[in-house]
């Protein structure tokens, strides 16, 4: 098990602390995400599930690696949603499978973002959207204390200092939307298509 699932193990029981603060971006985000047509959609790192309700739309397929924050999600789950333990760089569905993946605050956190990535663009149809909420290090007062946090942010194992780009493999993606969330502009949603 590696010590990022063991990290998420433990401390399972506080993530609804983190939650409230998260809650704003999240309308945010499912708002454009129940915009979109019906489709297979798979997200990846659900965590506790909590946002669950939000999904108006879609099939929804959840995976995560934790088994802790997977057994709450289970809980807050319904009939229509079907949830796996897996690792989302290792993948066991077949190819071109899903219309949309979802990543919310995974890709910051995940060992591996460019495997987890290839894995994304593997398991999407042509012409199907990758959407992801996430910080990132703004080029404004914030990218100081993003430095700065980043000594200590392998603790919480999260990349406080986090840019796009420096993930070569979204290379792979086409850019569609970006909505850049108020205030500071730290959060910011990104809306792809594999081509
Ligand atoms: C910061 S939480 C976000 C949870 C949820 N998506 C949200 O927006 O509230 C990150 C979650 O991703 C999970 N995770 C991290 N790496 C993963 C991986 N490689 N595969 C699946 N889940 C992963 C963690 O266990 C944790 O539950």
């Amino acid at each position: 098990m590696s010590a990022q699932t063991n990290f998420y193990n433990r401390f399972s029981f506080l993530y609804p602390l983190v939650d409230i603060f998260l809650k704003p971006q999240k309308k945010k985000f499912f708002d454009e995400i129940n915009q979109l047509p019906y489709g297979n959609l798979l997200e990846i790192g659900v965590g506790n599930g909590s946002h669950f309700p939000f999904y108006k739309n879609h099939k929804i397929t959840g995976i995560e690696i934790s088994a802790s924050m997977l057994n709450v999600a289970k809980k807050n789950s319904n009939s229509e949603i079907e949830l796996f333990q897996m690792n989302g760089e290792e993948l066991e569905f077949a190819e071109n499978s899903f219309d949309y993946v979802v990543l919310s605050h995974v890709i910051a956190v995940a060992d591996q973002p460019e495997k987890l990535l290839m894995q994304c663009r593997r398991l999407l149809k042509p012409g199907g959207k990758l959407l992801i909420l996430n910080h990132f290090t703004p080029n404004n007062w914030l990218k100081y204390l993003d430095r700065l946090f980043n000594f200590f942010s392998g603790w919480f194992h999260l990349k406080s200092l986090f840019y796009m780009e420096h993930i070569k493999a979204i290379n792979q993606f086409k850019l569609e939307k970006e909505i850049v969330l108020k205030p500071f502009s730290y959060f910011k949603i990104l809306i792809f298509t594999k081509p």
